[in-house]
């Protein structure tokens, strides 16, 4: 008896607690974990912002989808087309928001059906504040309305921006966002546009799939002098691709499969005119520029006018050896191992032992230089992966030059690969304002 007793006791005491939290009103969890899966590696697509701002319409869309598939860019890996500011209509007596109807007659959902019929998903743009940069109306208040509109047309992408956002908390307003998105029960991207003002890569990475890490890019290579105007009013100056390159590189260690730092969309064959000044890059500054951007891991966002792409553009951003390089299962971010005297050297891990490398020449000369491994050592802090030079054959492909003979590199320590071929130092001429690229392979 005094035994039973003891159970009774022993198993009270054991349910006691699940008594007092089935008296509990049950907890509703307002948190929606980000999507899943929709970026393991850095999001490719075409944005309307670069080239043609807020002058988009439906025609201009389906002749971009049009092109991005005639062109073979769909295929290439850039499928999302992403409307960027500019679309946005009125919302109507309940909040909902919708397309402008001059621009875009046949709505979005008829928009987001013509490009999914074609192999491309739509992207969209708003703001988490009252208005957007261009004053368009923002999503602030309107958070979960406009993730259920995004989901009924059948969008796969949304960029959130930060304008007209005072006194607004950025994790809160973008974990709201996300909330809503998962609410609303269709997978998108969530790309975050706060220009890096908050380190977002310090506390983004279960909120978006991106985050931008600066301001808002311009077809220029080398930093823009500030200038004024005529009236004396300081003109807009975009940051340049070195700048970008400068503060993107050390944030490395935040980027990774689902999670990516985003240097800013692609600047590859565009060229604009902003408060009467011309801005343009060269073919090899485009291909320096896209080349460092595959070696960053950042997302590939084409901005150019594909209705009017010439040969040469088309060449750089349909580069797949260097696509695959930006696209790498790994997903590490590059690391710049040497900046000196207009030379950068870049290296990045990709799997099965393989490694890009290339070398970007910022400055006014070509320069001719020796490649040699042995002083070119990597031993990446983030990755924990070591390029042991010294140990290790590989063969080198140059992906610029596709054309050019694979060679095997150098063989210490392993004896000899193939007596004639085997190399441990090559020259190499970097034009200015170019660069040579290689992927490093292990020879078994
Ligand atoms: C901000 C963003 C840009 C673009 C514009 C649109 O400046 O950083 O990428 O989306 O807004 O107004």
């Amino acid at each position: 008896m005094k035994r039973l007793s003891t159970i009774c006791i022993f198993l009270a005491t054991l349910l006691l607690p699940l008594q007092v939290s089935l008296a509990q009103p049950r907890r509703l969890s307002a948190d929606f974990p980000k999507w899943a899966g929709v970026a393991d590696t850095p999001q490719m697509g075409w944005s309307s912002w670069n080239c043609f701002m807020t002058d988009i319409n439906e025609d201009l869309i389906k002749a971009t989808a049009d092109a991005m598939v005639q062109l073979g860019l769909v295929d290439a890996g850039y499928v999302y087309l992403n409307l960027d500011d500019g679309w946005h209509g009125e919302r109507d007596e309940n909040g909902f928001v919708h397309e402008d109807p001059v621009k875009f007659p046949s709505g979005m959902k008829a928009l987001a059906d013509y490009l999914h019929a074609r192999g491309l998903k739509l992207g969209i743009y708003s703001d988490a504040g009252n208005f957007t940069c261009a004053c368009y109306t923002g999503s602030l208040g309107h958070e979960y309305q406009d993730a259920i509109a995004y989901a009924h047309w059948g969008v796969d992408y949304l960029k959130y921006d930060w304008c007209f956002t005072n006194n607004v908390n950025p994790k809160g307003a973008y974990t709201l966002m996300r909330n809503a998105l998962g609410r609303a029960g269709r997978p998108i991207l969530f790309s975050i546009c706060e220009w890096g003002i908050s380190k977002p890569w310090e506390w983004a990475a279960d909120i978006g799939h991106s985050w931008r890490t600066t301001g808002d890019i311009g077809p220029a290579f080398l930093p823009v002098e500030t200038s004024y105007d005529e009236n004396g009013r300081r003109r807009w100056k975009p940051q340049s691709v070195l700048e970008i390159i400068d503060k993107n590189e050390p944030l490395r260690q935040y980027a990774g499969p689902g999670h990516w730092n985003d240097p800013d969309m692609l600047e590859v064959g565009n060229s604009i005119t902003v408060d009467g000044v011309y801005y343009e890059m060269t073919d090899s500054e485009d291909r320096a520029h896209f080349t460092i951007w595959c070696m960053m891991a950042a997302p590939l966002i084409l901005g150019n006018d594909l209705t009017k792409i010439t040969d040469e553009t088309l060449a750089i951003i349909k580069n797949k050896e260097m696509i695959a390089v930006d696209q790498d299962p790994l997903g590490v971010q590059g690391l710049r191992t040497i900046n000196k005297d207009g030379l950068q050297y870049w290296f990045k891990p990709l799997v099965d032992g393989d490694w890009a490398f290339c070398i970007m020449n910022t400055s006014e000369e070509d320069v001719t230089l020796t490649v040699d491994w042995s002083a070119l050592e990597v031993n990446d802090p983030v990755s924990k992966r070591r390029t042991s030079f010294g140990s290790v054959n590989y063969s080198v492909k140059d992906l610029w030059n596709p054309e050019a003979p694979v060679f095997p590199t150098l063989v210490k320590g392993k004896g000899i690969l193939r007596e004639q071929f085997v190399i441990n130092a090559f020259d190499v001429t970097v034009k200015s304002h170019d660069v040579v690229a290689y992927r490093l392979t292990p020879v078994k």
